[in-house]
């Protein structure tokens, strides 16, 4: 018998199973469907067999996501007659296991439906942010997040996620900084890749994995002023150089889905741009996966100015390449249309089709497409506790210390202050549709616990916006009885995110002020942020004795924190994204361009020091702003530990390499301080002359190594000649030869370098 006959048998036996009462407690058994029928067969050839079954508009209702409105009767016949491929929101595993009956049982097909969710930085169990997981330079930190995510949102069905995302963000004020590994290419690949691997796992079918969603496709980062949505300039150069490099790295390793994004580059809104999502994602790249739209992404090009109606936006849509409609209602309304006028044909159908029933075989929804509820809802285990906790350990940055810590209880009166002290909801961060606050453990909780009852709390403001004056003045008033203050400033979590984009990257609120108010009883004040992005803080840093950064840490912030506060953890966290000191440095970033006039900071005269009537040259002619410099507050890379390193020069296996060749970089770091520790040693190299301008560094690798307090350690780098290609005057990503700087560093801005040649 072949395969058409055993589908056609298997699918004439499921056509008879009447409507069956949805199940309640216990998940039903999965019916003898087309499934079975073709177990063991490749993938491929299931997709095939199961296409050539299908009509239409079960077609299409295979390209339709909506978001989850519960158990009814409006759903629940929509997905009987096949007119669903997948739901968006739907957490409750009783409820996803009644509407996967529907799809299972009661269509004609039985097709799963895939329910998905934004589980960005976890479920239950709360990381840190993501920029805040960069901070890490660990991919094991999100490998170890994204696992734990996938964990606990697959036990309450969820089986596809909308993450990583992987958008460069060199605007602080953009909110959706928070969501993404920073403004480094390289850096971003590397953390991207650990997110799809973690949520993946090494088999997708297994019931505890989700699907990734590498997104947003592409270019949303570069927003013009950094204000959500807004439109992008993107040349071909930055395009291929920094944008994609994470999102082609996220396709190697095997993302089973890509979102694409809000806006337009050069006029071209990517849910219609035809270019990024089949001639390099597909043609160029070879991906197989599945694109899903963003949220009324389609529609959108109406409002754009790029599709003139919606059966416009919807034969864009599915001509570019976007295969799932997630919310924009175009599909469901005007594919059929479109493909009965030919505008669509059925072979664009089809390879649509293809491109979600693969992901619902990769995922094995056809074998489990249930929930078991006997071991659903499984959060907050210890384990996943603990890693939590150590991933916000491993996050946090420190940008000065001037001695005051580590603060150990030593009996000293300890001020606990500050409107993030105790922050349950906040501390969490953007993107925490299904946190619960009272799980969530603050750092007032932890220095209790550290501290007893030599912790003095007034929070003096309440939130971060707050400018209570009556408030700074209780908790000065608390300081004269404490012998240090430990001050919790930053952003709610509302304050950064998706349409969360701020203008005034500065503390909010009458923050600062507090900071100022509390230094002047001149007790030591630390400083502890909490946000979603890199503040202009350089003030409130210089003015207090010591400043630990976390972007927003999560559940296990409180812990975390302590034990850093209080030295049981050394800081190893470093910046991924430059600190400016103003915001009006926006956009900013180390890997800039030099410019013809480079800036000669020996001679940099700055704002206040120009003396009047100086005559119009005198400051110099070169690129930088007389009132910030051109350097950041605090540059990409940096962050300090308890102990301290040195660096000695890099020494190079060669002094030169063919394009197809490459050296080995070794760099000895010592441990010079007194406690263990550990260092992200960053690889940076340059391109002196090239066919166009290459920047003045860029990072192509690091390694976190830890080290015993006297211990030297060789770090070892290999640079393939591949790493140096960049998209060059040819119009095609290559090496170029020539001669390059190389610096292993502690952060951007420090070392010194040595010299490379590639050869012809
Ligand atoms: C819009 C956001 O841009 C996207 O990142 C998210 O995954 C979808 N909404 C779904 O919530």
């Amino acid at each position: 018998m072949n395969i058409n006959k055993i589908i056609a048998l298997a699918v004439t036996s499921l056509l008879a199973v009447g409507a069956g009462a949805a199940p309640k407690k216990k998940a039903p058994k999965v019916r003898k469907s087309i499934a079975s029928a073709t177990v063991g067969l490749p993938v491929e050839q299931r997709v095939d067999s199961l296409i050539k079954l299908m009509t239409l508009d079960e077609k299409i209702g295979q390209l339709v996501q909506y978001t989850g409105t519960g158990y009814n009767p409006d759903r629940a016949g929509a997905i009987k007659a096949g007119k669903v491929g997948s739901l968006l929101n739907e957490i409750d595993p009783e409820t996803v296991n009644k509407l996967q009956y529907e799809a299972v049982e009661n269509s004609r097909l039985g097709i799963p439906l895939v329910f998905a969710r934004d589980v960005i930085h976890g479920f239950k169990t709360i990381f840190p942010i993501p920029l805040g997981q960069a901070a890490s330079w660990n991919p094991d930190v999100v490998r170890e997040g994204s696992r734990v995510s996938a964990d606990e949102a697959s036990s309450a069905g969820i089986r596809w996620t909308f993450s990583p995302m992987v958008d460069i963000a060199r605007d602080a004020r953009w909110g959706r900084i928070a969501e993404g590994y920073g403004e480094d290419p390289y850096l971003t690949s590397v953390m991207g890749v650990a997110a799809v691997e973690g949520y993946q796992g090494d088999d997708l079918t297994r019931t505890n994995t989700m699907a990734a969603c590498v997104k947003h496709f592409a270019g949303y980062g570069f927003a013009e002023g950094g204000r959500d949505y807004n439109t992008t300039w993107i040349n071909d150069g930055l395009l291929y150089d920094v944008v994609l490099p994470p999102f082609k790295a996220g396709a190697d390793a095997g993302a089973a889905t890509f979102m694409c994004s809000f806006n337009d580059i050069d006029g071209i809104p990517s849910s219609g741009n035809r270019r990024l999502l089949r001639d390099i994602l597909r043609d160029q790249w070879g991906w197989d996966g599945l694109m899903v739209s963003d949220w009324g992404s389609m529609n959108q090009m109406i409002p754009h100015g790029f599709a003139k109606d919606a059966k416009d936006a919807a034969l864009l849509g599915a001509l570019a390449g976007v295969d799932m409609d997630m919310e924009n209602h175009l599909y469901d309304n005007e594919l059929k249309a479109l493909v009965e006028s030919g505008q669509v044909t059925m072979e664009d159908i089809d390879a649509m089709v293809r491109n979600v029933l693969r992901l619902k075989f990769r995922l094995g929804l056809f074998e489990n497409p249930y929930v078991d509820l006997k071991t659903a809802n499984r959060f907050y285990t210890p384990a996943n506790l603990d890693a939590a906790r150590r991933a916000a350990e491993e996050s946090a940055i420190l940008l000065k210390n001037n001695g005051i810590l580590p603060v150990a209880a030593d009996g000293r009166k300890i001020l606990v202050t500050g409107p993030m002290a105790d922050a349950q909801h906040d501390q969490n961060g953007t993107w925490c549709f299904d946190m619960e606050k009272a799980h969530t453990v603050t750092p007032l909780t932890s220095l209790r616990e550290i501290f007893g009852n030599n912790v003095i709390y007034e929070p003096g403001l309440t939130f971060s916006r707050d400018t209570s004056a009556e408030g700074i003045s209780r908790a000065v008033a608390a300081a004269e009885k404490a012998d240090v203050i430990i001050c919790f400033v930053g952003e709610e979590a509302v304050l950064s995110g998706e349409a969360h984009s701020r203008a005034d990257i500065s503390l909010p609120g009458a923050q600062s002020d507090m900071l100022r108010q509390l230094k002047a009883t001149g007790k030591p004040v630390v400083t502890v942020v909490m946000t979603g992005r890199p503040m202009t803080i350089a003030d409130e840093v210089a003015l207090t004795d010591a400043t630990l950064y976390n972007f927003h840490p999560g559940t296990m912030g409180g812990p975390a924190i302590a034990n850093l506060l209080t030295g049981k953890v050394n800081p190893s966290g470093k910046l991924p994204v430059s600190m400016a000191k103003m915001v009006g440095q926006m956009p900013l970033y180390y890997a800039r361009k030099a410019t013809g006039r480079p800036h000669n900071e020996a001679n940099e005269v700055l704002i206040n020091d120009i003396p009047l009537e100086a005559a119009q040259t005198s400051t110099g002619c070169d690129s930088y702003y007389i009132d910030a410099g051109d350097r950041p507050a605090f540059p990409f890379g940096f962050g300090l530990s308890y102990t301290n390193f040195s660096y000695g020069s890099p020494t190079l296996s060669s002094d030169r390499m063919t394009a197809d060749g490459s050296i080995t970089v070794t760099c000895p770091v010592t441990n010079t301080g007194k406690r263990e520790g550990a260092e992200v040693v960053q690889l940076y190299v340059r391109d002196l002359v090239g066919s166009r301008a290459r920047p003045v560094r860029e990072l192509k690798g690091f390694e976190k190594a830890t080290l015993a307090p006297g211990e030297t350690r060789d770090v070892t780098f290999t640079l393939p000649a591949s790493a140096l290609a960049f998209y060059t005057i040819n119009n095609r990503t290559e090496v170029e030869p020539g001669d390059f700087n190389l610096w292993v560093s502690p952060d951007a801005a420090s070392g010194t370098p040595v010299t490379f040649s590639v050869t012809e």
